[in-house]
């Protein structure tokens, strides 16, 4: 079979057709993974074809996702909407780097993608996926990001779009941006992980195509992030890979691509993954630390500033502890303070990002410091967010009124506060110098 959606429980692994409507295995509940027959091509071929394709002007080569299609299920052209998403920068960062202790440091910018985060990568497969199945609705819920993306693709798609937010728990620019793009906008109050059972029972009831990261062909999607950022290197395989976790959607995404261009034979081994939670929502952290591995226990309340990783019990949860433990990986939690200033330090770098972002940095600081990442090691990471997705905490942190959710103040370490000014020369000239 070419294609073919595979329950990821390694007891069960039954199989369903690439178009059936389902987003969890009819036999166990497992999660689903969506399975393509890899290209026979030369490791060489492929690299040449894949390079090739950026001088091309077809919408669909000049996408850095469809770019890649070869590692994707396969699509007829018709039911691809393509904004240009992926074509996301590698960025040196000197001064991050030397916050972190590292030699070096990179920055792989999913902020640059058209919605500005890396849901673009995904939810543009996610929404080809829909086209093909002929829905003509979309939902997700979600903490920001996937809905503005989303909102962004139906729209392009000509499909409705059905959003679900936390009531009060996310950032301004997100909800605009759903708004601006058209999408039927629903606040409910209660938060992510209640939200999503109530969508998903929705979506079944109303034959409504979810487009949450539980659907398989979002994590397809979101593959060619590894792809591209290996395809700029030239194909130099880093040491580490850094990546914020909420629903660990991204991280599952990461290492099936990994051992698929592995498997192809355009690398030869797979670098170590890091994902980074916040302290406040961090139940993929306490459950890889236990002492004994017992069964997953949710955090019933998840608290960060952070909001697009306020999530308490992340669906992805099994592929990402596979993919971590396949790849020597390891998970480390940032507190509020630390994401904050780790973010003002990326922002001092003219790269700037939204604070679920800036838990990398923070993250590799703490690795960096515990020895668990060397020095002079060759690190990745990649900042999930654009640094306008949440300009109010921006304007809070410099100006000393950042609050934590426990209602502690977070300290400016570097504050960058506007001066105001009376319309007076002498005193203008006073404050600059
Ligand atoms: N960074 C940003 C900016 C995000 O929006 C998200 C997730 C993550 C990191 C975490 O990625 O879930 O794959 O581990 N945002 C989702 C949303 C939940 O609804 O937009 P993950």
């Amino acid at each position: 079979m070419p294609a073919a959606l595979v329950c990821f429980n390694p007891a069960c692994r039954t199989q369903f057709g690439i178009d059936e409507v389902i987003y969890a295995c009819a036999r166990c509940g497992g999660l689903l993974e969506a399975r393509t027959e890899l290209p026979h091509d030369h490791a060489a071929t492929l690299e040449f074809t894949w390079r090739n394709r950026r001088t091309s002007n077809h919408p669909i080569d000049q996408s850095g996702v469809w770019r890649y299609r070869e590692l994707l299920p396969p699509f007829a052209p018709v039911h691809i909407t393509t904004l240009r998403e992926g074509q996301t920068p590698l960025l040196t960062a000197p001064r991050a780097a030397e916050y972190a202790g590292l030699d070096a440091l990179t920055f792989k910018h999913q902020g640059f993608n058209p919605t500005g985060s890396f849901k673009d990568n995904g939810m543009t497969c996610g929404v080809a996926q829909a086209r093909k199945l002929g829905m003509t609705r979309v939902a997700c819920v979600s903490t920001g990001n996937t809905s503005a993306s989303m909102a962004a693709y139906a729209a392009a798609a000509g499909m409705e779009a059905l959003i679900f937010l936390p009531h009060g728990n996310i950032s301004y620019g997100k909800l605009a941006q759903a708004l601006e793009y058209g999408a039927r906008t629903f606040q409910v109050e209660a938060n992510f992980d209640r939200i999503l059972a109530l969508v998903r029972t929705l979506a079944q009831r109303l034959g409504i195509y979810l487009l949450n990261s539980i659907n398989p062909f979002r994590i397809e999607g979101q593959k060619t992030i590894i792809a591209e950022l290996l395809d700029y290197r030239d194909w130099s395989v880093p040491d580490w890979i850094v990546v914020p976790g909420g629903n660990l959607g991204n991280i599952s995404a990461f290492g099936k691509a990994l051992r698929e261009l592995r498997d192809l034979g355009m690398i030869a081994r797979i670098p170590r993954l890091a994902v980074i939670q916040a302290y406040g929502s961090s139940p993929f952290y306490e459950y890889m630390h236990a002492a004994e591995r017992g069964s997953f226990i949710p955090e019933e309340s998840p608290e960060t500033l952070a909001t697009a990783i306020r999530i308490g019990d992340p669906v992805s949860w099994p592929k990402a502890q596979f993919e971590i433990e396949n790849a020597g990986g390891v998970v480390e939690r940032a507190t509020e303070q630390e994401i904050a200033d780790a973010k003002a330090v990326i922002g001092l770098c003219g790269i700037g990002c939204e604070p679920a972002s800036a838990a990398t940095l923070a993250g590799i600081r703490k690795l960096v410091a515990a020895g668990v990442i060397a020095r002079d090691a060759d690190v990745v990471a990649v900042l999930t967010g654009n640094v306008l997705k949440d300009s109010d905490y921006i304007y809070r942190y410099h100006t000393g009124q950042l609050k934590a959710p426990d209602g502690g103040l977070i300290h400016p370490t570097f504050g960058n506060k506007p001066i105001v000014l009376p319309d007076d020369a002498d005193q203008v000239m006073r404050a600059i110098l």
